[in-house]
């Protein structure tokens, strides 16, 4: 990182804090003096906070750009495949031949959960919502994998990514299968990664899984479009968690808790129930207005992002994906549609283009979900499960390099010390 200065004048006293460079976007100033001044910097919701140094994703907001170790987020969607993309947050590089076939090897032997984790699905409800599930089985996994849990040893490390990466599809599937009432289906190693989570999900042990190879593709393709993107809140959560030095385990359910927030990876499925209850193109224009009332606490689902003020290039990607599935299954989702024509009137509306409000990643990854037959309440978790290897890629990025607690401060505006009053004085 270069460095430059910038002067802060408090009162008689001139800061110079460091302006560091990055490769590419903006600069950040190092605040780190403030504290020893009396002083704190004060962000709410982070908009304006650098946390940390990262190599892995650069998204420009302006322009819509994502990139992943530098590759165009389209290029890495249309022209690699999931583990791949895995392999390149991890490791900082695509996969030389070799390398990707041990790595898919040992992802794909990996796949299977201890035995006894199916009776812990037992405790929920069956109509649990399925990111409940998640949330405990995957935390659960660290009262299972003890032996690789020091997070000092690089190779323990390895394991619990390649664990994480391999069990998700599965234990993701089983959340559905409890769900149905129908048996958990065992991974198959001659499968690849998204035929193998189509198998698990709608596979019976009694018959051949038939998996439609466009639909495991458009799967594939929905994982990589959802495999990292920065700091976002889960991911942020994830660094928190794992900065205290917690298992990689419990930091990666933090992360899927943070996720099922509908303002984040919940969002998916508020979109379905938002079109649901839209329910006609005639119901849209008085859901426009809705969205723009400051009274009204509905927000257009799958519009608007923290970041991107211009198209979320995942969305474009994902609509066309959308019109590719709808068309191989021979589908006509009037969903589709309704969502198409909400994009559009939106779009031309002054409140959503003065506020650069543009469908984002969340738009249409539900519809192209449903058609595959995923129900409304797995959406989420499939996000989740996009997100795993950008979530240990942040976590492995920061835990193996020197790295404090986070701990940030506050503005306190609440009562100035007082006495104790007892009870009978109050
Ligand atoms: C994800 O961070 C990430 O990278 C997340 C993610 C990832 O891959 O990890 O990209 C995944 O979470 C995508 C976002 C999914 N969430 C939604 O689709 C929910 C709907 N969107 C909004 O809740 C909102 O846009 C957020 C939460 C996404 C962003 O909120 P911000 O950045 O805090 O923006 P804001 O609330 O300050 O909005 C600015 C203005 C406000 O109006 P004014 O006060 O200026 O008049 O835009 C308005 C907001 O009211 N606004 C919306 C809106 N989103 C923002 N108005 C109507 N509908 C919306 N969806």
């Amino acid at each position: 990182m270069t460095e430059k200065n910038a002067q802060l004048t408090i009162g008689d006293t001139t800061l110079e804090l460091p302006i560091y460079s990055g490769t590419i976007g903006p600069d950040v100033v190092d605040v780190g003096q403030l504290t020893g001044n009396g002083m704190f910097t004060y962000d709410p919701g982070f908009v304006s906070t650098a946390s940390c140094e990262s190599k892995i994703t650069y998204i420009d907001g302006g322009k819509g750009v994502l990139l992943h170790r530098g590759y165009p987020i389209d290029q890495l969607a249309n022209e690699s495949e999931h583990l791949e993309v895995c392999y390149l947050l991890i490791y900082g590089e695509l996969p030389t031949p070799e390398q990707k076939e041990e790595f898919v090897s040992s992802i794909m032997n990996h796949t299977m959960v201890h035995d006894q984790l199916s009776s812990f699905y037992k405790g929920f409800r069956r109509d649990a919502h399925p990111m409940a599930i998640m949330c405990g089985v995957v935390g659960a996994l660290s009262a299972f994998y003890h032996d690789s849990l020091d997070i000092a040893d690089e190779k323990h490390r390895e394991v619990a990514a390649y664990r994480l990466i391999a069990k998700m599809p599965t234990l993701a599937a089983m959340c559905y299968k409890y769900t149905q009432g129908q048996p958990f289906m065992y991974p198959r190693n001659d499968l690849n990664y998204a035929e193998n989570f189509l198998h698990m999900m709608f596979g019976v042990p009694c018959e051949e899984t038939k998996v439609n190879p466009i639909i495991a593709k458009a799967m594939d393709k929905i994982f990589i479009l959802h495999a990292d993107h920065e700091q976002n809140a889960s991911t942020s959560t994830v660094r928190l968690a794992g900065s205290s030095g917690a298992n990689p385990f419990a930091c990666i359910a933090a992360g899927i808790a943070a996720l099922w927030g509908p303002a984040h990876g919940g969002a998916n499925e508020a979109v379905l129930k938002m079109l649901d209850e839209i329910g006609d193109v005639s119901n849209v224009d008085s859901f426009i207005l809705r969205a723009k009332d400051k009274n009204d606490p509905f927000r257009l689902m799958g519009f608007g992002h923290r970041v991107y003020k211009n198209f979320d290039p995942r969305a474009t990607v994902m609509r066309e994906t959308c019109h590719e599935v709808l068309s191989e299954l021979g589908i006509n989702d009037p969903q589709l549609e309704l969502a198409m024509k909400l994009e559009e009137i939106a779009r031309s509306d002054s409140y959503f283009i003065e506020r650069n409000l543009y469908p984002n990643v969340d738009f249409y990854s539900g519809i192209i979900l449903k058609a595959i037959g995923i129900p409304t309440e797995m959406f989420t978790v499939i996000f989740a499960l996009g997100r795993t290897p950008g979530w240990i890629a942040h976590w492995h990025e920061m835990i193996s390099n020197p790295y404090k607690i986070g701990r940030p401060r506050q503005l306190y505006t609440g009562s100035e010390k007082r006495d104790f009053v007892p009870a009978d004085k109050r």
